[in-house]
């Protein structure tokens, strides 16, 4: 890997950093790529319960590369799908949660909203300043944003470049917790290992149905929801969590 770093924490936590300081960790193609096989790559590990993404305390990432669309036409844009790449974490079953400091911008902002939950360093700039560019969102950006923070903030960001800050992103429901910079990565990582302690198939499936809720009508996500609470009652771990409840102890999760 050329762009990113990736490591699995004691806690079963996947780490994924992106590595382009220089570019303010500008979302390459190539490095959409090398995210999207570590992402299948954790996805399919044992070892692993829960993903953290995260840059570095100046970027999570300052957006798609400019310089490799710049003279990129719309045929170009439409043959080559590069965003098409950016599409794998939509399929990863395990929850992922963003560790955000400094810039998230453009196709970073679209890339944390792609994960489950977000942390936040103080000093968090959330934006989508397609606007400047003459071009809009291409990944998410005006649907998960009018989603997580409403339409008239929404719009203001998107037809004018307007940023939130950390503190500003939470009280819109855009971000989980704001913390020191020095502390975000650790709190992202604690709230991680918190995800990747508990049952793994109801962790997953958890996952997959507050996701329906942006997708599915109420009657049809309360029908999908109760399938999906069914079908636990077929797993060894529904039966030893609730043994474990009944007998007082602590449950093991086997993750069948
Ligand atoms: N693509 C490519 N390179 C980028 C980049 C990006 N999105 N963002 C920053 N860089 C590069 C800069 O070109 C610069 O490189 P050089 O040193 O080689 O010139 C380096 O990173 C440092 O950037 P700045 O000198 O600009 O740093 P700054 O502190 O003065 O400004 C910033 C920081 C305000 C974030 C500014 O870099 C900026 O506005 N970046 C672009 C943000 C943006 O427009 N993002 C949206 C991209 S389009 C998109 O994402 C489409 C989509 O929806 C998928």
């Amino acid at each position: 890997m050329n762009y990113i770093l990736t490591e699995i924490t004691d806690a079963h936590v996947g780490l994924i950093r992106f590595n382009r300081p220089q570019a303010l960790n500008a979302l390459s193609p190539d490095l959409m790529e090398e995210l999207g096989q570590a992402l299948l790559a954790f996805d399919a590990d044992p070892n692993v319960g829960c993903i953290v993404i995260t840059g570095n305390e100046k970027a999570f990432a300052a957006g798609a590369d400019i310089k490799a669309m710049a003279n990129a036409s719309a045929i170009d844009m439409l043959s080559n799908d590069i965003i098409a790449k950016w599409e794998t974490i939509r399929h990863i079953n395990k929850p992922i949660i963003a560790a955000v400091s400094g810039y998230c911008l453009g196709g970073g902002c679209e890339l944390a909203m792609s994960c489950d939950m977000i942390v936040a360093s103080e000093s968090a700039k959330f934006g989508q300043p397609e606007i400047n560019l003459g071009i809009i969102p291409g990944f998410g950006g005006t649907q998960r944003l009018t989603h997580a923070v409403g339409k008239a903030v929404s719009m203001e960001m998107v037809l004018t470049g307007r940023m939130l800050g950390a503190e500003e992103a939470k009280d819109y429901g855009l971000v989980n917790h704001v913390t020191p910079v020095e502390t975000y990565l650790d709190e992202a990582l604690k709230l991680a290992a918190k995800v990747a302690r508990q049952a793994p198939l109801a962790a997953r499936l958890g996952k997959e149905a507050v996701n329906k809720a942006f997708e599915l009508s109420l009657h049809e996500g309360l029908a999908h929801e109760r399938r999906l609470f069914q079908m636990l009652f077929a797993s060894e771990d529904q039966k030893e969590g609730m043994a474990a409840f009944v007998e007082k102890r602590k449950p093991t999760w086997m993750g069948r």
